[in-house]
This record gives C-alpha cells, structure tokens and sequence, in this order.
C-alpha cells in the first residue's frame, strides 16, 4: 500500500493528472489510498466569512466556526476527488468523519485541532481493487460526543500509513521537496538533519508538520517517505522504479 496526501496545488489544476497517475498505478496492481486537506481553499473561505487565520507551527488555529467550515470545504474537495477518479473509470470511497475511519484526541492548545489516534484498518481490507479510499483531515474524536476535530492532513496520511503497515509514504507539496539553508534541494535527509533544521528555522511553517509525519513514519515501520512536487509528471511512478526525486526522509 501507498498512502499519498496530496497538498496545495495538487488539489487545483494538478488534481486531473494526480489522478491519472493514481489511477494507473492502481491498475497496475499498487493499492493507494489518497489523503488530504484543503489549506488554500479554506484560506479562502475563511477570508470571504472574516475569519482570521491563525498557524502556529504550520498548523491552524481551529475554532469551532472553522472546524465546521473545514469540513464543508474538505467534503467538497473529496467530492471533487472522487468525481475526478470516476471519470478516469475507477470508483471511489470517501472516509470522511461521518464514517469514523480515523479518530483523533484534541490538542487544545490550538483549538478544535486532533492528533490522530485511531484508524479502522479492518474497513481497507473489504475494499475492491476498483475502489480508490480518500480520506479528508478532518476526523471524527474518540468520544462519541466529540464533534470532530481538525487534523493536519500530513499527520492524518503519516498515521494511516504507520497503522497499516504501508510500503509507502507520499508527501506531495507545492515545492520541489526540502531546501537547505541556501535553497538546494535536500535529496535525502535524516531524521537527526530533519531535528536540527527545526531546531535552527532552516525548515518552517507547513514543512515542520511534512518532516515530523515523515520522521514518527519512519519510527512506526514505513520504511519509504518522500516529500515530493506536486504532479507535473508521473513522480510517484518514478520514485517506485527508484528514481532519485524530491526528498528521501531517512534514518
Ligand atoms: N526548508 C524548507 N524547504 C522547503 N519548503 C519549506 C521549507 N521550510 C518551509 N517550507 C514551506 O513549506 C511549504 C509546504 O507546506 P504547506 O504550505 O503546508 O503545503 P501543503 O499544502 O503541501 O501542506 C512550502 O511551500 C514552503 O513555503
Ligand atoms: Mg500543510
């Protein structure tokens, strides 16, 4: 299994090529499961409502007006997914908070935001081959009474793929992967580089989320994570025929 989360512009104008790359590694026998988020398009809303934006640390500050707004917006986006890989003639499964699929506690300090705690992996393993699983970052919480709450979408992707087990992790962000102080392109990076340019603001804002899911990844068993360019081409493809792409996050 491979899981993607797809970020940024990937969720735009790439979203038809994303897809078809998704599409054809599933027919060529690959599993991939598809997580995202939707931080621009909140952005916008969020503007048009007044809301103010809040990150801290590359994550959003949620009240409970957002929290719901998010869910709006991401349902719509995995709508739009799922219409998107159905014109490219597979199916679809949206994992949404409704279905519980992951389950998250609050990290109250910033809000209506989760930490993922929880993932229903029985529910993948009835999934036909046809079938594409997405899943949005905003989840359901552990309690019953909890209305959800909002998850990075970078954590969401890096928990699925640590409980399932899978082969693969696949971060697809809006630059070439992570630069160096002088702006080159980190080919690979270890966990202990990955610390010390948090540490020393080499790395910032939506990156920190990226190398932290990649590092607590690598820690749970997911031996391949990558931080790559959203689809211009067929990255994904390339990485799995061992091409050097994007960023490697190592031990
Ligand atoms: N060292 C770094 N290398 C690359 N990008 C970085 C670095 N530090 C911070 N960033 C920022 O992280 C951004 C990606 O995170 P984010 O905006 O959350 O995108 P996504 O929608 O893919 O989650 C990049 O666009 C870049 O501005
Ligand atoms: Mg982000």
């Amino acid at each position: 299994m491979i899981v993607v989360k797809i970020g940024g512009s990937v969720l735009d104008s790439e979203l038809p090529c994303l897809v078809d790359e998704v599409v054809s590694l599933q027919k060529s026998g690959e599993r991939v499961i598809l997580v995202h988020g939707g931080q621009f398009q909140l952005n916008e809303a969020m503007k048009q409502k007044g809301l103010e934006i809040r990150l801290v640390d590359g994550l959003r500050f949620t009240s409970k007006e957002v929290l719901e707004l998010a869910e709006e917006v991401f349902n719509n986006i995995s709508v739009k997914i799922k219409s998107e890989i159905e014109k490219q003639g597979l199916k679809c499964l949206i994992l949404n908070k409704d279905t519980g699929f992951v389950k998250s506690r609050q990290n109250k300090e910033l809000g209506f935001v989760g930490v993922p705690e929880m993932v229903d992996v029985a529910v993948l393993k009835n999934i036909p081959e046809n079938v594409i699983p997405v899943v949005p970052s905003v989840t359901a919480g552990m309690n019953s009474s909890d209305f959800g709450f909002n998850c990075n979408a970078d954590d969401v992707a890096g928990f699925i793929a640590s409980k399932i087990k899978a082969e693969r992790l696949v971060l697809l962000t809006d630059v070439d992967g992570v630069f160096d102080g002088n702006r080159n392109l980190l080919t690979t990076l270890t966990m202990k580089q990955a610390g010390d340019m948090i540490e020393g603001k080499t790395i910032i804002g939506g990156m920190i989320p990226k190398v932290h899911t990649c590092v607590k990844a690598l820690k749970s068993g997911v031996e391949k994570c990558h931080i790559i360019k959203g689809c211009s081409k067929p990255l994904i493809s390339e990485i799995i025929n061992g091409k050097v792409v994007g960023t490697t996050v190592q031990r």
